[in-house]
């Protein structure tokens, strides 16, 4: 059969409650066109994070209610550790309530003024724990992988060389080696297995630790099935071991690609680092067998974890994604190819010629989409990057917007009505203006600063 179905039937459904255009406009106005700032029931399709926003499965609701909610040796506790190590044999798994939290463990050990931490591309709460201890963070990622339209099947890969190099030039002051999979800012793109092995090479070569953020872990192994030779005949749940094979540690944010609507954790090898770590999250999460969750979520996440290696699911979550680029690049749109694992993002400098850097072409595309259609997005481009810490404001590398595919969560004809959208949108690109900031914060100002078309 040609056509990929969604891999489930649905049991419970949440409303959502339709707007008019002229309605979107007014709430636009309301909002100083910052669509963080917009009540989630006046959005049709939350395209905003794939982040804790997925839909649990039955079974993970009936995991819920054998949640144990002991202070100490919960059997639900067992259980996640069990399901993670079935994945990621690693010696000290470490709950915590989210992936940024388990950075901030990490990095309140390994960090400190004169660290340097290299990545394919550090994800912005990595960075910014990194940044916060004093330490600084760099991106290594191949030259494809900033390249929008190059085919390159793994663009989310390290750079060995210039790893190498790093190596030699940073040496004692690089604590470990970080590794991002899929390569979220950058798309959503890959890393190859050989890659991840190379890492862990020169890592180990050096005499450095090698970490692993995992978070898009099962949409990765799907990627080298799918693409990297020798591998298409295995199992995923083989790939992911594979993967995580020569790491001495992960990351984690259970709000990606393990089901769940909260939760995290950091797991290490190292018994040193390992206690230094569990001392750090008592004092900042929680007892080691909860680590700031609900027995609950610890039990959800086990499932999920059984869940998201399904083939089925993955080829029906990639093709998704797939689909609607294709149709995109059929009305002309510029987008991020190949497709990524978890999101689509759209070029919108290369589509909005008219809108310079400094207006903001991707807050142009997003607050049109949502004008249109009810569609939530998310600039990642000048308005997240860039406001310099020396005050000036200068064009970040590239003007995306992300939309990022909630798990599980919509459907087929959602996907048609995105495309829908989008090409009522080409049709009056040119009556898109761009926008001035009249408001903003100190840092992170793409949360809550405040807009003015132009
Ligand atoms: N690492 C990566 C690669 C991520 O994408 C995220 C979160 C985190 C770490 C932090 O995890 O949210 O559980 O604290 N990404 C979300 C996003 C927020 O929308 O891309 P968290």
């Amino acid at each position: 059969m040609k056509t990929i179905i969604e891999p489930f039937r649905i049991k419970s459904v949440e409303p959502i409650r339709m707007t008019t255009r002229a309605e979107r406009q007014a709430l636009l106005k309301s909002v100083d066109y910052n669509l963080f700032a917009l009540k989630s029931q006046d959005v049709i399709i939350d395209l905003l994070t794939d982040s804790g926003t997925g839909a649990m499965s039955a079974e993970q609701w009936a995991a819920i209610m054998r949640g144990d909610e002991s202070y100490a040796g919960s059997p639900s506790f067992a259980r996640f550790e069990a399901a993670v190590r079935n994945l990621m044999p690693f010696d000290h798994i470490i709950p915590t309530h989210q992936g940024r939290a388990a950075e901030a463990i990490l990095f309140s050990i390994l960090g400190g003024t004169g660290k340097n931490f290299p990545s394919n591309t550090h994800f912005d709460t990595t960075r910014g724990n990194i940044e916060a201890s004093g330490a600084r963070a760099h991106d290594l990622v191949i030259a494809e992988g900033k390249d929008p339209a190059n085919l390159h099947p793994f663009k989310g890969n390290m750079d060995l060389e210039k790893l190498e190099s790093y190596l030699q030039e940073h040496g004692d002051s690089v604590p470990c080696v970080m590794l991002t999979i899929t390569n979220n800012a950058g798309g959503g793109q890959p890393v190859s297995l050989e890659n991840i092995r190379a890492v862990a090479k020169i890592a180990k070569a050096h005499g450095r630790p090698f970490i692993i953020d995992g978070c898009r872990f099962a949409e990765n192994a799907y990627f080298i099935k799918m693409r990297e030779e020798g591998q298409g005949d295995r199992a995923i749940e083989d790939i992911v071991r594979d993967c995580f094979a020569d790491a001495d540690g992960m990351t984690m944010s259970a709000k990606k690609d393990a089901f769940a609507n909260i939760g995290g954790w950091l797991a290490l090898n190292n018994p040193e680092l390992a206690e230094l770590a569990r001392a750090r999250l008592i004092q900042t999460e929680g007892f080691p067998t909860y680590g700031g969750l609900a027995g609950r979520d610890l039990e959800a996440i086990a499932q999920g974890l059984s869940e998201i290696v399904d083939e089925d699911y993955l080829r029906y979550r990639i093709r998704t994604n797939e689909y609607i680029i294709e149709r995109l690049e059929a009305l002309g749109i510029p987008v991020v190819k190949p497709a990524g694992g978890h999101a689509v993002f759209i070029d919108a400098r290369a589509w909005l010629k008219n809108v310079a850097p400094l207006e903001y072409p991707g807050q142009a595309v997003a607050v049109a989409l949502y004008e249109i259609g009810g569609i939530r997005s998310c600039e990642i481009g000048t308005v997240m990057f860039g406001r310099q810490p020396d005050g000036n404001e200068v064009p970040a590398a590239m003007d995306l917007v992300r939309l990022a595919i909630p798990r599980r969560t919509y459907t087929q004809s959602h996907a048609d009505y995105i495309v829908e959208c989008f090409g009522e949108l080409a049709a009056h690109m040119d009556d898109l203006r761009g926008y001035r900031i009249t408001k903003e914060p100190a840092l992170m100002r793409h949360f809550t600063c405040h807009f003015e078309p132009l």
